[in-house]
Parts: structure tokens; C-alpha cells; sequence
């Protein structure tokens, strides 16, 4: 997929609004990876996980306590500090480096994760990467969303009608600002990694879908998760996203936006009591590699 490393999460703004746009992965999809794991070790941790490209630590905070080493990397300096930052747990070796040369031993590895990443990486270096690392029996885990559905509670109850009119409105306000190189990947991550998936040269592989949700939302929230996806500064084209004053524009109309669609839908925006969002998140599992 991406062959030419893309650098979007390098600053320390940007890193500082992924963290707190962004959701962790919850007990559901934590206990489908860590059942997805051959060990002879029933009901004990396991040794190691190596997680590539761990922004914040979104991933590695809720696995970590079913290792006894964690070694979390990520290619963005401003990422790994945010990461060490915000750890909830001592265990973790927080290290820059990238996911197509993994600073990891030959099978040495029980699990191997990308949380939200696979797509920026070229898939032949990082697999050959999957290959050596995994101890045999060892797992990869590839785990990709996109925007949340988002469905406004009022004293009436959850006003599921404005679901989809809502949600598009996340999706359009990102992907009118994301830029050219990063829309095919976005498309690639909501309709689960098929083309990721099928290149996956495991012998083994399988495919979930997980429905992550925050029944407690304030439009505050929806606007940190938009704040978190137009804000990657890419070099390598015109991005449209490049001032402050820019960012603010593109948040304002979209609450200004959204405050329409409720009126016309005759709901004022002061009647919503929270939203409930609803992220499909696709959770792969691959072992036994070619
Ligand atoms: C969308 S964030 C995902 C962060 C976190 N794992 C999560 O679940 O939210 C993608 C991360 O991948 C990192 N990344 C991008 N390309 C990379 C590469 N080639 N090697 C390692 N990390 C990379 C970025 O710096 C960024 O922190």
C-alpha cells in the first residue's frame, strides 16, 4: 500500500490532539487478542509483545498487563513522548523506530500489533519484519477504524433518524482535509483492509469486526476525534490544514453545520443531553507466516 513512509504525526501539537481525540480499544477486542495467542502457558502472561507505530499508547495501556515485556515503538519522536507520558504501566520500553525494521530479536515476539498504522507502512518490508519476529505460535494483530457513528440522546431518547446525516457530516469534514495521499488509505481502512488483508502471506488469518462504544458524548468530544484526523501535516503535497486559523475555520463549520442538521430536524442543539458514538473497529489476527 504506502510505499513511500508517510510523516503526519511529528509535532507536538499534532501528537498532543491525537491523544486526546483518539479512543483506546476496550475488554472485548483486548480479550479476543489475547485469546488469539497458541500457548503452551495456559492462564499465565505471555512474554512479549512488540507494538509498531503506538501513538500514544492507545493499545499499549490495556495489553501491557498480559505481558511481561512490552516493547512499544513508534517512527514520530513527539508520538513516544506522549506515549511515555501518558503510561499507565511500568513494563513498557518506549522506543522511536520504524515498523519496516523492528528493533526485536529473531522469534522472539508472542504478539505483534498495529493498532490504526498498518496503512501507512510498505506492507513487504513490514511482513518480512512480522515473519522474523513472531516466535512460531505468535500472533499478529492489525486493528483499523475510522469516524464514529454518531447518534444525539435528547429527553426523547437516542434520535437515531439523524444517525446517518450526523455521522456523514464527521466523515465529509475529514475527508475534505486529509489530502490526496491519505483518502485512499482512509476508504481502505473502512471497508475493513480488504487489500492488506488479502496480502497477508499467513497461512492462518481472520477477520472481526467490534463495535467500540462512548454512550456519553459531548459535541466536544466529536470535535476532538475531527481535530485528531485533519491535523496531520503532510509533506509531500499542498495539505489544506496548515495554520491555526485554517483549523479553527474548518472546526467552526462544522459545528455550524451540525447545529443545522438538528434544526432542520427540529431538535435544538441545547435539548441534546450526550451522543452516543459507535466505532466499527476491524480486528485481524494472522499467525503461521510463509
Ligand atoms: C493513527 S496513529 C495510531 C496510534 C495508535 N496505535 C492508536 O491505536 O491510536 C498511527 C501511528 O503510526 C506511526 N507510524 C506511521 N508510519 C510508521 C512507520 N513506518 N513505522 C512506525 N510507525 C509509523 C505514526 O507516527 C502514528 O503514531
Amino acid at each position: 500500500m504506502a510505499q513511500t513512509p508517510l510523516r503526519v504525526f511529528e509535532t507536538a501539537s499534532v501528537s498532543d490532539r491525537y491523544a486526546r481525540g483518539r479512543p483506546t480499544y476496550d475488554d472485548k477486542i483486548v480479550q479476543h487478542i489475547v485469546g488469539s495467542i497458541r500457548s503452551e502457558l495456559k492462564g499465565e502472561k505471555h512474554e512479549l509483545m512488540v507494538e509498531v507505530g503506538c501513538g500514544s499508547g492507545q493499545a499499549t495501556n490495556v495489553l501491557a498487563p498480559y505481558f511481561h515485556n512490552v516493547h512499544a515503538t513508534d517512527i514520530s519522536e513527539s508520538q513516544i513522548v506522549q506515549a511515555k507520558a501518558l503510561s499507565k504501566v511500568d513494563h513498557v520500553n518506549y522506543q522511536v523506530g520504524s515498523a519496516e525494521k523492528i528493533s526485536a530479536k529473531d522469534a522472539s515476539a508472542d504478539l505483534l500489533i498495529a493498532a490504526e498504522s498498518v496503512h501507512f507502512y510498505d506492507l513487504e518490508n513490514f511482513f518480512s519484519e512480522v515473519r522474523r519476529v513472531l516466535k512460531p505460535g505468535g500472533c499478529l494483530v492489525l486493528i483499523g477504524y475510522v469516524h464514529p457513528n454518531v447518534t444525539p440522546t435528547t429527553s426523547n431518547g437516542a434520535q437515531r433518524q439523524l444517525t446517518a446525516s450526523l455521522s456523514n457530516a464527521v466523515e465529509k469534514t475529514i475527508i475534505d482535509n486529509l489530502g490526496r495521499t491519505l483518502v485512499p488509505l482512509y476508504y481502505e481502512i473502512q471497508n475493513g483492509y480488504p487489500k492488506i488483508f488479502e496480502a497477508i502471506p499467513a497461512k492462518q488469518k481472520s477477520k472481526e469486526y467490534f463495535h467500540l462504544i462512548y454512550d456519553t458524548w459531548k459535541l466536544k468530544n466529536v470535535w476532538d476525534f475531527i481535530d485528531s484526523a485533519i491535523l496531520l501535516k503532510c509533506p509531500e503535497e499542498t495539505f489544506p490544514i496548515e495554520s491555526e486559523r485554517k483549523r479553527t475555520k474548518v472546526l467552526d463549520t462544522f459545528v455550524r453545520n451540525w447545529n443545522e442538521i438538528l434544526e432542520n430536524n427540529e431538535i435544538s442543539p441545547e435539548s441534546v443531553t450526550s451522543y452516543e458514538a459507535d466505532y466499527k473497529m476491524t480486528v485481524i489476527t494472522a499467525s503461521n507466516f510463509k
